[in-house]
């Protein structure tokens, strides 16, 4: 056998510490497999953790890892832009291979930590930042590369479906259901993240970032999140024949040659009819549709977030920078070099549903048309719900300026 290759693994909170009990119990499986030997040397975190039976691991000066010629895969399980982003920078200058389950740092950074494993021939895989366990970003960028994508449409954050899935369909309240799904390891340290929709956002920007080819910045995309989503409006939903999701989708616009590419992306709770795929998708699943022009649609399904199913996607990501460490694999994208790569979402047509309070259907109809009206059971007398037809989003806010908004949300498409 060859000799040792040494792991370091950064950060020891949920995927830290999942990362290295999933790695320890396979590692035989792997050698095996691989006819390498495989070991984690260091474990770096700033907190003390005296009784963990990797204790002799442990440091707290990450000085120690990037000099240690003999490591020659780091992985980073830290999250945030603050140290993540110094750690892996100087791991790939050092020459060493670098994977990551931290969608922020690669949803802001990726395009130039990229360029750094390009010009170090190292790897710098991710496949923990989408999506949890599900294998999404691999068979984007391997299996899917003789298609031209056209969309991608899902729902990518683990917590705020077991959210919406717990509180609309079993009546649960908000702060117990957020307590729980921390307490399941599947909220952020920051549980903003989550329920805004940033985290949803940073997913959706690396997936476009590799699907289209240019690294798309969160700051660029519309987000909004599930905090004033209602029992009221997923009745309402259920009504017009659909759930409420929270779904981060990225479009081309058609008829653009690659240089002239524009892509319309958002991330928002949506009224998602029951033909859809991704209407069926509860609790800490996620599903991610990805439409080619060749293939069709594709859905990857699996559980979105939770130590264990990140964990795995980790260790997959370790074993196989470990397996090609001579021979850097091309994940890649470039800057757009424009800033409006991503079309201002306000510029396009979408169906909306509204909820209004002191409206009357006569004023709707003058005001938006042919609308859909729905109705729930004991809706109040003052309380009117429907679906605009097709609207822009600055034309919307600017009918809306003088009403009374209780609900909100565009329709997805199919
Ligand atoms: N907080 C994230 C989620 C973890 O709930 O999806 C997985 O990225």
């Amino acid at each position: 056998m060859s000799k040792t290759a040494k792991i370091a693994i950064l950060g020891f909170g949920t995927v830290g510490s999942g990362t290295v009990e999933v790695f320890y119990k396979n590692k035989s499986a792997y050698e095996k497999s691989t006819g390498q030997i495989f070991d984690i040397k260091y474990i770096l975190d700033m907190r003390d953790f005296p009784d963990s039976p990797y204790a002799d691991k442990l440091v707290k000066d990450f000085d120690i890892i990037v000099d240690d010629p003999e490591v020659t895969v780091v992985a980073e399980l830290i999250g945030g832009n603050t140290f993540a982003y110094d750690y892996v920078k100087r791991a790939l200058s050092a020459g060493k291979c670098v994977v990551t389950s931290n969608k922020e740092l690669v949803a802001a950074k990726g395009a130039e930590l990229l360029k750094i494993a390009r010009e170090k021939n190292v790897n710098f895989f991710f496949e923990a930042s989408v999506g949890g366990g599900i294998p999404i970003i691999r068979p984007l960028q391997q299996c899917l590369m003789s298609d031209q994508i056209i969309s991608i449409a899902g729902i990518l954050n683990g917590t705020t479906n077991y959210i919406l899935t717990k509180m609309l369909k079993e009546g649960a309240e908000f702060p117990e259901v957020l307590a729980k799904a921390q307490e399941l390891g599947y909220a952020e340290r920051d549980p903003e993240a989550d329920v805004s929709g940033g985290d949803a956002c940073c997913k959706i920007c690396i997936l476009a970032s590799l699907a289209f080819g240019q690294h798309v910045y969160p700051q660029d995309v519309y987000t909004a999140g599930i905090t004033s989503i209602t029992k009221e409006d997923a009745e309402y939903a259920s009504s017009w024949g659909g759930v409420i999701k929270l779904i981060a989708s990225a479009k081309k616009l058609e008829g653009l040659p690659p240089e002239a590419r524009r892509l319309e992306i958002i991330v928002s709770p949506m009224f998602v009819p029951f033909e859809s795929q991704l209407s069926g998708v509860d609790d800490v699943f996620n599903a991610i549709l990805v439409k080619g022009e060749a293939t069709g649609e594709v859905v990857f399904y699996g559980r979105g977030a939770g130590k264990f199913p990140t964990a795995s996607a980790v260790v997959a990501d370790i074993l196989n920078a470990l397996k090609s460490r001579d021979s850097a694999k091309k994940l890649s994208w470039e800057d757009s070099g424009h800033d409006d790569y991503v079309i201002n979402y306000k510029s396009q047509k979408h169906r909306f549903y509204l909820r209004l309070n002191n409206a009357n259907k006569a004023s709707v109809k003058k005001l938006f048309g042919e609308v859909n009206f729905l109705n729930r059971k004991n809706e109040p007398e003052n309380e009117i719900a429907f679906i605009t037809p097709e609207i822009s989003g600055g034309e919307l806010e600017e009918k809306c300026k003088n009403l009374k908004i209780s609900g909100k949300m565009p329709v997805l498409e199919l």
